[in-house]
This record gives structure tokens, C-alpha cells and sequence, in this order.
């Protein structure tokens, strides 16, 4: 992959406390840097242990040219290959997910042990050795029953920062959840717009009537006489309050960030429902509803909102230049019914208005942002987050061709 030649003299342009330059969001070739360089080299939520019950079981996640598999082995063990065949390069595995004994590639028929060794390629006679030519590994993590895949042998570190959340995430039993539904809201965007936005809710009063009704904005001012009941009533079913946050690109960009921040809703909202009520039974051994919200963030590109009886995760996925898919995963307990503990509807409906309204915004954004007459703005205080991406990104991006070598 080239490194653009001029991209040191952009990074450079660019002024803390203002957006990236226009090129960013507008030129191929940074485009296809950022998936080498940035999404290659970076953690990714892929899917939930749940969807992996079977031996043979095994999902694929796809972001901008790449494809990873993740597979359940024999012994009940994950792997994480990249989905690209050893011959000549088809992809393995075709479907989103599947059961197999062993992955065959559909083209010339090489068989894959589920352990991405090759057990054998069809006919290629005595002298070929099947041990150098294995699916290539993707590295792998499951924390709590999230599964987490980075591309790269030299992913940037991430065991402290989730041994560090994992006692303040413990109380959800995030391990025993099951996915209620999907869904995705392709924008015609960059993916960094798409992250940014969501990085920040200095947009949330104006472009969100819905959330705004029901949460606060995590501004000072917003949460005023609601955080101290908040911490009382979430202290009362054993969830911490406190803000936690690691910050990768203060590790010179080496780490991966992490965040957990418990927020209040308005008062007569226990979760994020329509009407305030609960929308599906308590998550792990909670024994109450708080009207809290957390962000977890693990990974610059992974985000939860963890409600008391639901999950929703996000992930804004490059699939070229100007299209990204926002997409949308709602978890509830794994005992959980539809139609007898939960109704998709209802559970979605806070989520479905809000990533149409952000499908919008960001659709106008990316519009305006081509403009010749673009130039970055300030940030506003309220939007601190995305300069803590652009640090992330622009550290790693900065970085030497060298050490993005995943091929
Ligand atoms: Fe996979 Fe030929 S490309 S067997
Ligand atoms: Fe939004």
C-alpha cells in the first residue's frame, strides 16, 4: 500500500482544536492508506460469543477490501484468519456466517482446518508442503463475550486497558447476552465523519429530539441535580459511576483507548424507551433499573451505550471513500424471549429514529465538507472526543510505512 507522498506536509496542516484538512475525507488514496495503516492496525467488535455456539461455527467481518473469519475449533477454541485463500486469493468463507467441519475455498477447493492450517491443496503433487501456506492469523480477543479482531500481528496493545474495564463492566454480564437485532444505515461518508459524530453530542439538542427528551447531553450544565441521585440509585444495583478513561494516543498512539462513563437519564426515563419504562429484562445479576446510561468505548472504533435491560453497539464501517455503514447491534439478556420478555420494535426504536437522523447529518456533512470553499472550524468543548481521534489517528497514520506491514 503507498503512503501518499504528501501526507506528512497534511498532517501537519493540521491545527489542534480544528477539524482534519478537506483531504482527508476527499481523496482515494488517503482512503485506502486509512484502511492499511489505521483499520488494519486496530481493534475491531466483529460479534458476540453467542453467534459462535458450535464447534464449527464461525462469522466473517468485513471493512473496506478486507475480510476476517472467526471460527469455533473442536475443542471449543476461537481463531481469527484473514479470509483470503493461500492459492491464489479467493475469498474462504462467502457467507456472513455458517457451520462448517473445515473451510474449503470455493475456487480450487483447498482445504482449511478450522485452525486456519491447510490439510491439504488438491493435487499439487509430493513435493508441496501444506505447513508454509495456512490462512494468515488475525489477532483475536474476547472480553466478556465481545469478540474483538485486529488484522495486524502488531496490534496495538489492549490486555491492561480491558483488565482495567472489566471489573466496572462485570455487574452487565455482557458475557451472557444474545443479539436481538441488527441493523445497518449505509451513508454516502467517510468513515472518519461517521466516527466523529458520534464522538461527540454537541450535535444531540439540535439533531436529536427523540434522545434529547430522554438523555442528558453529558454537558455540566445538562446533568445538574441528576448525578448525585444517579450515582445513588446505580451504587444501590452495584454499577460504578466513575469515569474511567485510557487514552491510546497519550501512549504515543501505541495503545488502544478506553472509556466507561455512567450518565443520568431525565427523570421518569429508566432506560431508552419511548415511554421511560423497561424494554427487556435486567441485564447480569442487577436487581433494578438505575435511569443510567454508560459509554463504554474499547478501541477507537468500538462503541456501547449499556442501558440496565439492553446493550447497543455501534461501529461505522469504511466501505469506500464517501460510504460507511453505520451499524447498529441491540443485545439483551441471553434468557430473554422476543414477544414474551421484549419486543424488537420498542427496543429499537430509539436507536432506529437516531441513526436515521445521523445518517442525515453526516450525509450533509460529508456534502458541505466536499465543497472547494471548506476549511476546518473550531471544536467545541463538547467535542473534545473527536480530538482525542484525531490524536489516535493522525500518531498512527504518522508512523513509518514499515511497521504497517500486515501482508
Ligand atoms: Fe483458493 Fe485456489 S484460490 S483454492
Ligand atoms: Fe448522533
Amino acid at each position: 500500500m503507498n503512503r501518499p507522498s504528501d501526507l506528512d506536509t497534511l498532517i501537519a496542516r493540521h491545527q489542534d482544536g480544528l477539524a482534519l484538512p478537506r483531504e482527508f475525507y476527499t481523496r482515494q488514496d488517503i482512503y485506502d492508506y486509512d484502511i492499511a495503516a489505521y483499520w488494519n492496525q486496530s481493534w475491531i467488535w466483529v460479534g458476540h460469543e453467542s453467534q459462535l455456539p458450535n464447534p464449527g461455527d464461525y462469522i466473517t467481518f468485513d471493512y473496506g477490501q478486507e475480510s476476517i473469519i472467526v471460527v469455533r475449533d473442536k475443542e471449543g477454541a476461537l481463531h481469527a484468519h484473514l479470509n483470503v485463500c493461500r492459492h491464489r486469493g479467493s475469498r474462504v468463507c462467502t457467507e456472513s456466517s455458517g457451520n462448517a467441519r473445515v473451510l474449503v475455498c470455493p475456487y480450487h477447493a483447498w482445504t482449511f482446518e478450522l485452525s486456519g492450517q491447510l490439510r491439504s491443496g488438491r493435487a499439487m503433487g509430493p513435493d508441496f508442503d501444506p505447513g508454509k501456506w495456512g490462512l494468515f492469523p488475525a489477532q483475536l480477543r474476547v472480553f466478556q463475550g465481545l469478540i474483538f479482531v485486529c488484522a495486524s500481528a502488531d496490534a496495538p496493545p489492549i490486555d491492561a486497558g480491558l483488565a482495567d474495564l472489566a471489573p466496572l463492566t462485570a455487574p452487565f454480564g455482557l458475557d451472557r447476552l444474545k443479539i436481538a437485532h441488527s441493523a445497518s444505515y449505509p451513508v454516502p461518508a467517510n468513515w472518519k465523519l461517521a466516527v466523529e459524530n458520534y464522538m461527540e453530542c454537541y450535535h444531540c439538542a439540535p439533531s436529536h429530539k427523540e434522545y434529547a427528551r430522554s438523555h442528558t447531553l453529558k454537558a455540566p450544565h445538562e446533568m445538574e441535580g441528576l448525578m448525585e441521585p444517579l450515582q445513588a440509585r446505580s451504587a444501590a444495583i452495584g454499577l460504578p459511576t466513575d469515569i474511567y478513561h485510557t487514552s491510546g494516543a497519550a501512549a504515543g498512539g501505541a495503545g488502544a483507548d478506553t472509556y466507561y462513563r455512567r450518565y443520568p437519564l431525565y427523570d421518569g426515563f429508566e432506560t431508552g424507551s419511548r415511554d421511560g419504562t423497561a424494554l427487556a429484562p435486567l441485564l447480569g445479576d442487577l436487581t433494578g433499573l438505575d435511569g443510567g446510561a454508560t459509554d463504554l468505548q474499547i478501541g477507537p472504533l468500538n462503541n456501547f451505550l449499556i442501558y440496565a435491560d439492553h446493550v447497543v453497539g455501534y461501529r461505522f464501517v469504511p466501505r469506500g471513500l464517501q460510504e460507511t455503514d453505520i451499524q447498529i447491534v441491540w443485545l439483551v439478556h441471553e434468557d430473554a424471549e422476543e414477544g414474551r420478555d421484549y419486543d424488537v420494535d420498542a427496543l429499537t426504536w430509539l436507536w432506529h429514529v437516531t441513526s436515521l437522523d445521523d445518517e442525515r447529518i453526516i450525509r450533509h456533512n460529508q456534502e458541505g465538507v466536499n465543497s472547494q470553499f471548506f476549511q476546518p472550524g473550531p471544536l467545541n468543548p463538547m467535542e473534545w472526543g473527536i480530538q482525542s481521534f484525531y490524536e489516535g489517528y493522525l500518531g498512527l497514520i504518522a508512523k513509518p510505512p514499515a511497521r504497517h506491514a500486515a501482508e
